[in-house]
């Protein structure tokens, strides 16, 4: 039997969260429904995140709202605070994502606080997802180098994974935010971080800017992770981190997985044709 890998598709909302011109709610939707064809069954379809910081989610509400549940789907939100948790479990939500960063300065600049302070406004998402029984997710961005301060030592990004653990974080993704890791910075930070955390318990989110995210990925595999986030058409990146040009692509990344030997139980002609309704609406014909 073939080894199986996970993707986590963020292209509804880090793929988006970036376009200048804002896609519409039935855009979003329809995005969505295709993906979910595709066979995705973990899907990130919005941010719970102030409407004046990120405009782009500001319709999360009806994008949650018109996402219904259906088995074996985990519709994911990303929260920055209690706030954002409370909103998403009101409408119904499989999974919570809190986000934080191993960078002080890009922590400052995307959510407005330091890490402890970031930390400390999980705890009460933490509880609601627990009281909930949802899953909660956590984000270490700028895993590996920060627009602001260049290059992070590992330890840095490790120990933050680790507080996210002990928050209660059942996955934990390390990112590299801008796309500029290589796969030796990759190799050492996954060594140390499976000899703290079990390999199933993270993730990686890597984006293409430079080229790197393929290798970057063999090398994670190499250290037995088996769950991946991309975006559908390679959209995205964070407005807060300049140069953090798009995602993996979900097409190449299938694509790669799939010849190293991996089943996703996912549909390439489907997930392609995803891809093309994410590229117009990228860019909507006048
Ligand atoms: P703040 O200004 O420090 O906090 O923002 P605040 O409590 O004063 O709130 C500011 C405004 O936001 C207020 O409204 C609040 O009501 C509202 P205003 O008075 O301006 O009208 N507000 C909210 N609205 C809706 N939902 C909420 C919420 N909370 C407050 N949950 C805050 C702090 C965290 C809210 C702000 O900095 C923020 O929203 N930041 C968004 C950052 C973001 O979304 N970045 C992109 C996603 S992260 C990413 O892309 C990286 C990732 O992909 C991994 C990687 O690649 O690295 C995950
Ligand atoms: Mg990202």
């Amino acid at each position: 039997m073939r080894p199986s890998a996970t993707i986590v598709e963020v292209g509804p909302r880090d793929g988006l969260q970036n376009e200048k011109q804002i896609v519409s709610t039935a855009d979003k939707l329809e995005l969505i429904r295709l993906l979910r064809v595709a066979g995705f069954t973990r899907l990130e379809v919005t941010s719970f995140v102030s409407p004046r910081w990120v405009p782009q989610m500001a319709d999360h509400e009806a994008v949650l709202n018109g996402t219904a549940p259906a088995p074996g789907l985990i519709r994911s939100v990303l929260v920055p605070n209690e706030r954002g948790a409370l909103s998403a479990l009101a409408i119904g939500v499989e999974e919570l994502a809190v986000f934080t960063s191993a960078s002080e300065s890009f922590a400052q600049k995307n959510i407005n606080c330091s890490i402890a302070e970031s930390l400390e406004r999980f705890k009460p998402v933490a509880a609601l997802a627990a009281e909930h029984g949802v899953r909660l997710r956590g984000y270490v961005s700028c895993s590996f180098e920060c627009p602001y301060e260049g290059q992070i030592a590992p330890e840095a990004a490790l120990a933050v994974a680790q507080a996210l653990a002990d928050l209660g974080c059942a996955e934990i993704s390390l990112a590299d935010t801008i796309g500029r890791a290589q796969s030796d910075r990759v190799d050492t930070l996954m060594r140390m971080a499976v000899g703290a955390l079990p390999a199933e318990q993270l993730a990686c989110h890597f984006h293409d800017t430079h080229g790197h995210a393929l290798d970057n990925v063999d090398a994670a595999l190499g250290w037995n992770i088996r769950i991946f986030d991309s975006a559908i058409g390679g959209l995205g990146g964070c407005p807060f981190a300049p140069g953090a040009a798009g995602n993996l692509s979900t097409v190449s990344l299938v694509a790669h997985l799939e010849r190293a030997g991996y089943s996703m139980g996912l549909d390439m002609g489907a997930i392609e044709a995803a891809q093309r309704f994410s590229l117009q609406v990228r860019a909507p014909q006048s």
